[in-house]
């Protein structure tokens, strides 16, 4: 084995799992002598890290793969490796499509990525590995103790994958395809991996499945909600976040988690996709507008201020005008937190891409344009209400626009508070507004990781900003008390 230290660059598309995964590409290939490059031009090996989700998603690979032709040509023992949802679900398609790939590694085959990279380096390539398997097997090859290989430095806020794949077959999806069946992790091994964590300094982890209210159930491991509770108790861990939850499995003990279990976020994503039930029957969601409606109620009646947030599918198969009247009817019934849309698109393994029906494309985007605007402006009264409130944020670090610079009001932290709103506030020299911490002039010590009270002062679409409250309410990572002015 050459122990010589080379370079691989990974190119994430697509969703957390696989922000994730990537993670576990990088573990994985450490002790065979690669480390990460942000530079593409250095990499010895360019990792494509891919999402099938919607047609879109897929052409960013195909067009991604076609600008590494030059790369190629120029370095011929470079090697490219296709990894992911779309390797899944192509397979050996890609090396016809772009013969100059050295290997096609699918979603289960990550613990096998230095084995695939140290054939091809040993000219047996190419390689295509798309074999699915079952359970634990799946996931999760390379965790943190084995390599010692701690996450990224300054991380505040980190996912945990502690299931796989998905059962629910909804007619649009392709996930069941290319990620395999549902399949939980044990509790211990995600304990160990989220304590490893926070020795490390994250502070928020962020549990990870297609969905999480049936974690468990096929193993005979414990729920969900006894899984919160368990990671609950790991010291120095401030914040549990979760996603996705299936509207049908929402059980009453998770509702009941929330407002509860002390470190939960009140934040729930429950992805609806329509408010029609003609649509949502099609799309095999397996519940009705009233009973997703009726779970709303429940949480919040249990939790009041629980911030929820959805997905919407717009433009599916058979969707009449009054269909989509109804999405925007329970948008505004609901009036969410925030949102995430999107103009259906035919998954050719999904049943509905053999659907009646189909919806103009110019009709898809006049509705995603509806649904947008609505909600930006549910969004932005939500935020205006927020005013004057003084809220505790998890400061995740510098803002991006002034990435650390000092202006004249000191440097502009960024953060969220539990129900994931962003706040943005400025800190470091203002002796009135200013949160000193202990590590004097440079910020990054004081506040990245830290909980800071702040009065929100301003809302915008996507953000708010604040003043951080007095140096009071820092805690070095702790939940933090209510704080009121000075
Ligand atoms: N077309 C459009 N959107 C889709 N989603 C999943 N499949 C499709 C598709 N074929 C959306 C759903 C899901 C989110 C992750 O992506 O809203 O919740
Ligand atoms: Fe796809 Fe439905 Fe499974 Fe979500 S629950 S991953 S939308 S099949």
């Amino acid at each position: 084995m050459d122990l010589k230290q080379k370079k691989v660059y990974i190119h994430t598309i697509g969703c957390q799992m696989n922000v994730y995964d990537a993670e576990q590409m990088e573990r994985g290939l450490s002790p065979i002598g690669y480390v990460r490059t942000p530079e593409i031009g250095d990499a010895d090996l360019i990792l494509l890290n891919t999402c099938a989700i919607r047609a879109k998603a897929e052409q960013k690979v195909f067009s991604f793969l076609g600008r590494l032709v030059k790369l190629k040509n120029e370095r011929p023992e470079l090697i490219i490796a296709v990894g992911g949802c779309v390797a899944q679900q192509e397979g050996k398609r890609i090396l016809s499509r772009a013969p100059y790939v050295d290997a096609v590694f699918g979603t289960h085959a990550i613990g096998r990525l230095p084995e695939i990279i140290e054939k091809i380096r040993a000219g047996q390539g190419p390689v295509v590995d798309v074999a699915l398997s079952a359970g634990e097997a799946a996931f999760n090859p390379f965790p943190m103790s084995d390599t010692g290989h701690h996450p990224p430095e300054k991380s505040i806020s980190s996912f945990v994958t502690i299931m796989q794949g998905c059962d629910n077959f909804c007619t649009y999806c392709v996930v069941p395809y290319v990620r395999g069946r549902e399949a939980s992790r044990h509790p211990d091994r995600i304990a160990e991996e989220i304590r490893t964590l926070v020795a490390g300094g994250v502070r928020e982890v962020t549990l990870l499945g297609q969905n999480v209210n049936s974690y468990g159930k096929k193993e005979g491991l414990p729920t969900f909600t006894q899984l919160l509770e368990r990671i609950s108790e790991i010291e120095e861990l401030s914040r549990i976040r979760f996603t996705t939850s299936h509207p049908k499995d929402l059980s009453d003990e998770l509702i009941g988690a929330f407002g509860r279990i002390e470190k939960l976020c009140r934040h729930i994503h429950l992805p609806v996709q329509s408010g029609s039930d003609i649509i949502l029957s099609r799309m095999n969601r397996k519940y009705t507008r009233k009973e997703y409606l009726a779970k709303i109620d429940r949480l919040r009646g249990l939790c009041p201020d629980i911030a929820i947030s959805s997905d919407f599918i717009v433009g599916f198969p058979g969707e009449t005008g009054a269909d989509f009247q109804k999405t925007l009817e329970l948008i505004q019934q609901v009036r969410y937190d925030s949102l995430f849309a999107f103009k259906y698109s035919d998954r050719p393994q999904a049943p509905a891409a053999r659907f009646s029906e189909k919806i103009d494309e110019a009709v898809k985007a006049e509705r995603l344009g509806e649904v947008l605007d609505l909600q930006q402006r549910v969004t932005l009264e939500r935020h205006r209400s927020l005013v004057g409130q003084d809220v505790q944020v998890l400061v995740d670090g510098y803002a991006r626009k002034n990435e650390g610079r000092e202006s004249g009001r000191g440097i502009q932290w960024t953060g969220r508070t539990d129900t994931n709103k962003i706040v943005n506030f400025y800190g470091g020299q203002d002796p009135e507004n200013t949160v000193k911490g202990d590590t004097g002039a440079c910020g990054e010590e004081i506040f990245s990781g830290r909980m800071i009270s702040v009065r929100i002062k301003d809302a915008f679409p996507h953000s708010l900003s604040g003043v951080p409250l007095h140096p009071a309410a820092i805690g070095p990572g702790t939940k933090g008390e209510k704080h009121h002015a000075a």
